[in-house]
């Protein structure tokens, strides 16, 4: 019987771009769904922009345009994103959206009359200049502790002190400048704790990954606090019913966002929203998260839900964070890489299918290493999977005229192959995705075993055994089509092609019959290998760091305040860590393939020498240079780029092309010595 299914994953937020860590989430889900329907069930898959908040407010108004246009440019490049890694989503909709101001102002009145809302004060800091309630995150200060200048409201970045924004020396709002000043006003609080009962079942309950059950119970037994769930004008978000002036915080109508673009697609597809919402519903509701949003998800979700007489989920299913070669992903490292950067250097198929291949159901990190990713991608789809179909398809058109043969060259294999099509739709079913792909291509490894111990090239030679050669490639052939098959909700676009190929469309429901006497079409190449120079050059461009083709001068680091045109004022043991020398230039010489590249050789006299490359080409020759005395940043993390390593920094000046000059230390110096 087919099952119906909403599936969702979390709301990005509408103030800045996708990146591969929100593809991961997006990707795990797309594929459960795409299997679900593979396999005839009624699955949906619904998201949404998360469009409200501060964040959201402001950056609108710094780029000059309403929050309403920011938060339409914005959806529409999550959208593309998405799309092009081929995440297929019934409905993307908005939180900023009438049906999501229409449940949650539904559901807000129902817990109120059920008495789960209380009304308190709350005093905080106030910018009073903006007329704006300031959130930690927005108020800067010296350090309590340390006295450096310039720290956040909760930590100290120089020192490790936390501490809250009231004990920071000279604060100011980090929007303004201005001094901020206490603040009085009501606040509307949502009372987890009437939800006890209800939260301590639910973690009982099968809904919930080990993991996560742990650790709602760990919350549960601290004790649970009320959740404040307003926020003061100006906000950009949807205004409380019967309260002027205050707004639902982005995290109360986030989640609601779900049923917004549940309602929207049920409108536009003649379906009943109650099937899926209502208390009686028979539907299957399961929410694809991150680690970091369980509390939400966990807690507070359930509770509204319950007390506004609406179902529960049947699970949450959270997936760890992506690190990317072994590390948080992180702009200096080029590794903070953005969807659009990488679609514009590799096929979507290739993540897809890594990702694949390292998710489990457990809520662990996953590693991208892409050195890993470009092996595995080229040995396992490209040499083994597509191989089979590559391989063999001459010896069908050659032998039988295009037709796969009429016969079983190899019975044992074809069951072993269709026989785990069970196995394999229960890892996918359970999200073992990793353990799918380890299954699917253990059977690919023995069809290409199979396919060599044949040596059907040597059949092929003879007019009397050419037919048998054409019966093995047929057998390879048909195989490829189960394969292919069972790797459909990883590989769509792939599978697409297979369906060309193969003459025939992909389905995973009922047994798998053989494909005798088919005519199938030309072989036509379906994948390409990894080309490592894509690789880099995605880290490079994903990199904001120091030179190439950038010098220090025109760095997006020197970012300027608006109003002095000097950067932001940094605290000396910030200015500390750079280690800048004096440097020789021992060597230089032009980079093939880089119009303003020079290749420097700096010398740092006791220290060694210290390759570089400086997007100086167009104001100095190679040669003028040899000889020359300038300045480096010794410690800056070394880069690999498309040409070798860039180990450091020159410093100059100018805003390029041939306005460059090089700085260089007066007549004495020698090279290695620290400037300070
Ligand atoms: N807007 C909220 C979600 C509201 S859901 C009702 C939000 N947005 S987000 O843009 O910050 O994150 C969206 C999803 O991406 C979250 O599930 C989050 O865990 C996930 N990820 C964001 N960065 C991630 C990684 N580096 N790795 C894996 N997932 C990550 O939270
Ligand atoms: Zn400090």
């Amino acid at each position: 019987m087919s099952r119906k299914i909403l599936v969702t994953s979390a709301l990005p937020y509408a103030n800045g771009p996708l990146h591969l860590g929100h593809l991961l989430e997006s990707i795990q889900t797309d594929i459960w769904v795409r299997y679900q329907k593979l396999r005839g069930n009624d699955c949906i898959y619904l998201c949404a922009d998360d469009a409200h908040g501060t964040a959201i407010m402001l950056t609108a108004e710094k780029l000059g345009i309403t929050p309403e246009e920011q938060i339409a440019r914005v959806k529409a490049e999550h959208e593309r994103d998405l799309a092009g890694f081929l995440i297929h989503f019934d409905n993307y909709h908005s939180t900023h959206s009438p049906e999501c101001q229409h449940y949650s102002e539904e559901i807000y009145r129902r817990l109120d009359a059920n008495g789960h809302i209380e009304r308190r004060d709350v005093t905080q800091l106030f910018d009073p200049e903006k007329n704006l309630f300031l959130a930690d995150r927005y108020i800067k200060g010296s350090c309590p502790k340390c006295k450096a200048e310039d720290q956040y409201g909760d930590n100290c970045e120089a020192c490790g002190a936390t501490y809250t924004p009231a004990d920071l020396l000279n604060p100011r709002s980090a929007i303004s400048g201005a001094t901020p000043v206490e603040k009085t006003s009501q606040h509307f609080f949502f009372k987890l704790g009437d939800f006890e009962n209800l939260l301590r079942d639910w973690t009982n309950s099968e809904a919930l990954q080990p993991q996560i059950a742990n650790k709602l119970r760990e919350w549960l037994d601290a004790g649970l606090q009320s959740w404040d769930i307003s926020r003061d004008a100006p906000y950009f978000g949807f205004e409380i019913p019967d309260a002027p002036g205050k707004y639902f915080y982005v995290w109360l109508d986030a989640p609601i966002g779900y049923m917004a673009s549940c309602a929207n697609w049920c409108e536009k597809n003649g379906r009943d929203f109650n099937d899926y919402w209502g208390l009686d519903s028979e539907a299957e509701l399961y929410h694809f998260i991150g680690k970091d949003i369980i509390n939400f998800h966990g807690l507070f979700w359930p509770a509204m839900l319950d007390s506004a007489g609406f179902r529960q989920p049947t699970a949450i299913y959270a997936h760890g964070f992506l690190t990317v070669n072994g590390k948080k992903m992180s702009k200096s490292r080029g590794t903070f890489i953005k969807a659009e950067t990488y679609l514009k250097y590799l096929p979507a198929e290739y993540l897809r299918y890594y990702f694949a291949a390292k998710l489990s159901g457990a809520v662990d990190d996953i590693d991208l290493n892409l050195e890993d990713f470009t092996n595995r991608v080229n040995s396992d789809l490209v040499g083994k999977l597509v191989n089979i179909a590559s391989r063999s398809a001459k010896f069908v058109q050659k032998g039988n005229a295009g037709k796969l043969s009429n016969t079983q060259h190899n019975p044992d294999l074809w069951q072993r192959v269709t026989a785990a099509s069970a196995t394999i739709a229960q890892l996918y079913e359970q999200r073992e995705y990793s353990k799918a792909v380890r299954e699917i291509m253990a059977l690919a490894d023995a069809t290409n075993e199979y396919f060599d111990s044949c040596e059907p090239w040597k059949l092929a030679k003879s007019d009397d055994t050419i037919v048998v050669a054409a019966e093995i490639a047929s057998q390879c052939i048909d195989i490829f089509r189960v394969l292919t098959t069972y790797l459909a909700p990883v590989l769509p676009e792939l599978a697409k092609q297979a369906e060309q190929f193969l003459n025939c469309s992909l389905t995973w429901q009922g047994d798998f019959t053989p494909l005798h006497n088919h005519a199938i079409e030309p072989f036509k190449p379906m994948m390409s290998r990894v080309d490592a120079d894509k690789v880099s050059a995605m880290v490079e461009e994903s990199s904001d760091n120091s030179p190439p083709p950038q010098t220090a001068a025109k760095s997006k680091k020197a970012a300027k305040d608006k109003d002095t045109g000097i950067a932001d004022t940094i605290a000396y043991p910030d200015f500390a860590k750079i280690d800048l020398r004096v440097a020789e230039i021992v060597a230089a010489e032009a980079v093939e393939g880089a119009d303003k590249l020079l290749k420097l050789t700096l010398s740092l006299g006791e220290f060694g020498t210290r390759q570089v490359f400086a997007g100086i080409k167009t104001a100095y020759n190679a040669e003028q240079l040899v000889g020359k005395l300038t300045v480096m940043v010794a410690n800056l993390e070394a880069r690999k780029m498309r040409f070798g390593m860039s180990e450091g920094m020159v410093l100059a000046a100018g805003p390029g092309d041939q306005d460059i000059w090089l700085l260089s230390p007066d007549s004495g110096a020698k090279a290695g010595m620290k400037i300070q």
